[in-house]
């Protein structure tokens, strides 16, 4: 096996185009650098002390039992076996960003691809694609919980079936992930918390999600979501809440085809908005928010 390399998104001169590797890679633990570790012990020092009452216990009891520390960076090696006897998943490392379907492929056979390179200190707020921290820390955790881990390899199916049908499809299908796996808010008892993987690896985001006035705060509705356009370059304008994992998972049991029929014909909604149709938990005041460029 050739030595993993680090593949980024690249500079050209009609702006960054994304990069993407495809192939499996060995952790190359041993390569990572004092500065590495050290990085990865901040990221995690510091997201541990925000998100106790604020991530869903789930999240924070599922990262103890991986026995994730600040000291080094975690083994694949050594949190396979524990992830693997507790609901069947394994990581398998990646140089960066996967193509569409083989990421597809890979959820829909329970193994989550982690990229293994982490980023540099001068980017420890803030880097815009994933790194290690965001997908060991912010992803990893919940597939240890057996109804999350079910919808993620729902989830992984039903986007190699809407891969085949068209391009709307996989984007109502790439918003699913955007606002549940990635920026999902959940009703518990003790109050409202996160389980979504870009919040969790964010410090700003993880206070800003639940503590801000400016964003929505709308409940769970799959084919809302689906229609929901997002921001790639700021904190969310709208998060949208569930209940519990069961609802997450119950949703994706129905067969997606007439639904991409009936959202074909539906423009697409700006992050900001809410409908009358929602139910909204809190109308955000919009503070700061830029009009342009949703997804
Ligand atoms: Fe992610």
């Amino acid at each position: 096996m050739n030595s993993p390399r680090r593949v980024q998104h690249q500079q050209t001169d009609r702006g960054t185009i994304p990069v993407y590797a495809t192939g499996v890679v060995e952790q190359p633990w041993d390569t990572y650098t004092k500065t590495d570790h050290q990085v990865w012990g901040q990221l995690f020092a510091r997201q541990r002390e925000v998100l106790p009452g604020r991530a869903c216990q789930e999240f924070l009891d599922s990262q103890n039992a991986l026995q994730m520390t600040a000291e080094a960076i975690p083994k694949f090696s050594d949190l396979n076996p524990i992830l693997k006897a507790t609901t069947g998943w394994e990581l398998v490392g990646v140089e960066g960003l996967l193509p569409e379907f083989t990421f597809f492929e890979h959820l829909a056979n329970r193994r989550f691809p982690v990229t293994w390179w982490i980023r540099a200190p001068e980017h420890i707020d803030y880097i815009s694609e994933p790194d290690l921290f965001h997908d060991l820390f912010g992803h990893v955790p919940l597939l240890m919980n057996p109804i999350f881990a079910d919808y993620m390899e729902a989830y992984g199916r039903g986007a190699m079936k809407a891969h085949g049908i068209n391009e709307q499809a996989l984007l109502n299908l790439t918003r699913l992930y955007w606002y549940t796996v990635e920026f999902g808010l959940i009703q518990t008892a003790a109050g409202l918390r996160i389980y979504g993987s870009g919040i969790v690896s964010s410090k700003g985001e993880s206070i800003y999600c639940l503590e801000s006035d400016a964003p929505n705060r709308i409940g769970f509705d799959l084919e809302r979501i689906m229609s929901t356009q997002y921001r790639i370059d700021t904190f969310q304008q709208s998060y949208f809440v569930i209940n519990d994992f069961e609802q997450l998972f119950e949703a994706t049991r129905p067969d997606f085809a007439p639904i991409y029929d009936r959202l074909a014909d539906r423009s697409s909604i700006p992050a900001r908005e809410t409908l009358e149709s929602d139910r909204v938990l809190h109308r955000g005041t919009r503070e700061g928010f830029s009009t342009d460029a949703d997804t």
